[in-house]
């Protein structure tokens, strides 16, 4: 084959700058990972042995990942699966290997069903908030007046109403869906141009307002206070799991990205930054939510309610505590967006280029489907919480649809993507070709290689089956 990838493809866009495509990706990995699932995460695996043992895990196996997927979609400068063709005909090898990208385009638009759904919670909280600011103004904490238990219990009185949880469901996958509709620069990088920097001056605003108002030192301590002990097999589990979410890796959405890549961005370099914007922003995340957790005197290890439950019960006795808590899930709703029109992306950028279709259309398609599974996942929180789709598995017993969608694509679909991904670009594709893309040199580019080829894929096999059979 001729030169396929060393061109762009006619009517391909791509990202206008380095800079685009840095914010771009930095905006898919920077979301509800970062921001509620780290934490929480790190406060129910024991603090500073997660978070290290995190850091462990970006550098050794979510960096050499990251590489690999943008270089194949940038050599390929298509969707994923005809990405990874085309890199296989290029190196004469098996364009059957595009299943790897297929299987993860798949993934990409069930985890887009469900984080929609959590995207859904956050639109929630900004509208409590902003009526909370209306009515209690501007100095005072959040909630005058209102006993702890009631607004805990906010987002349990969500859930009990079906209605509202599908309506704003649907309201963020429409969001989400009118961006991916209008194509990468007037939509995907528009948002990720403008929202990005936005949610950092939001973001380090917040992380400064905790540090001050809150109980900053204990949370450091709390968060880098390395105690060995607490370093069991299941938090090194969480923590790998949570740094592949985190990175978007493994589905297909950073191959997706990388598509858009021009010919003279160095993807090691960039893949550095990103991956390093990815994780600063999760550990400062932690830096802005325990301090302010502490002080209220609440514990860190409340899990998936330490954002949702914990913290707005916090910014009842902080200075400014509506206006705080409205500006914080404004934020988060920044983050989650740029990382759900990622999501949404790479399904789309399939269909359209392989049935010819208008992005329109394509997207109207894919998002209809995620519709229907967020209909379903909305509903297992009330209605349905009692479907538990795959409880013929052991592993999926008693577990409903939105967890069963969580936990396939976490369990399954990411780590058998990557492994793949690692394979596919360690010992299949031509290594001429793969050094010509990665932008690295010397020693960097020996540890990446030796990382790819045999670290990866064995590490992450082993904690998939851990992660299965434990
Ligand atoms: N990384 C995003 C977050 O932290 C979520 C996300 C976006 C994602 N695209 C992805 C996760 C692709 C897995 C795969 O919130």
């Amino acid at each position: 084959m001729a030169v396929a990838g060393s061109g762009s493809k006619a009517g391909h866009e791509n990202w206008s700058s380095r800079t685009a495509f840095i914010l771009a990706a930095v905006g898919s990995a920077v979301g509800l990972g970062n921001m509620w699932r780290f934490p929480a995460e790190a406060g129910e695996n024991g603090g500073g042995a997660f978070v290290l043992f995190y850091i462990f895990c970006v550098l050794l196996i979510g960096l050499p990942v990251l590489l690999a997927e943008v270089l194949i979609g940038r050599h390929g400068q298509a969707n994923a699966p005809e990405s990874v063709r085309r890199v296989a005909r290029d190196s004469n090898a098996g364009e059957g290997w595009s299943i790897l990208a297929s299987l993860g385009v798949f993934a990409a638009f069930l985890i887009l069903s469900f984080y929609c759904v959590v995207g859904g919670w956050v639109v929630y909280y900004i509208g409590i908030f902003a009526n909370d600011l209306v009515q209690t103004g501007l100095t005072g904490g959040a909630f005058a007046g209102r006993p702890a238990e009631d607004i805990e219990g906010l987002l349990p009185g969500l859930f009990g109403n079906a209605g509202l949880m599908i309506g704003l469901n649907l309201g963020f996958l429409a969001v989400t869906m009118f961006f991916v509709s209008r194509g990468i620069s007037s939509g995907i990088e528009w948002v990720a141009v403008y929202l990005m920097p936005l949610f950092f001056v939001l973001f380090l605003g917040i992380t400064i307002y905790g540090a001050f108002t809150g109980n900053f030192s204990d949370a450091v301590s709390y968060l880098f206070t390395f105690d060995f002990e607490k370093l069991t097999g299941e938090v090194m589990l969480a923590a790998v799991g949570q740094a592949f979410f985190s990175l978007s890796l493994g589905v297909a959405g950073m191959m997706t990205y990388g598509a858009y890549a021009n010919r003279d961005t160095n993807l090691g370099k960039t893949s550095g930054i990103i991956a390093g914007a990815d994780t600063g922003v999760a550990i400062l995340a932690g830096l802005a939510i325990f301090p302010i957790v502490f002080a209220a005197g609440l514990s860190a290890s409340a899990g998936p309610g330490l954002m949702f439950a914990s913290l707005p019960v916090a910014f009842q006795a902080m200075p400014f505590g509506s206006m705080i808590g409205l500006l914080f899930f404004v934020m988060i709703f920044f983050a989650a967006l740029t990382s759900s029109v990622s999501l949404l992306e790479a399904p789309t950028a399939y269909v359209f280029e392989k049935f010819n279709m208008p992005r329109m259309v394509a997207t109207l398609i894919v998002g209809a489907g995620a519709a229907v599974l967020g209909v379903l996942s909305s509903l297992s929180f009330n209605d349905m919480a009692e479907f538990y789709p795959l409880g013929f598995i052991p592993l999926f017993a008693e577990t409903n649809f939105f967890d069963t969608l969580d936990g396939v694509t976490a369990k399954l679909f990411m780590p058998i993507g990557a492994i793949l991904t690692c394979i596919f670009v360690g010992w299949i594709a031509d290594a001429r070709l793969i050094d010509d893309e990665n932008g690295l040199d010397g020693i960097l580019h020996q540890t990446w290689r030796a990382l790819v080829r045999f670290v990866c894929p064995v590490v992450l096999a082993v904690i998939m089956a851990f992660g299965l059979f434990s």
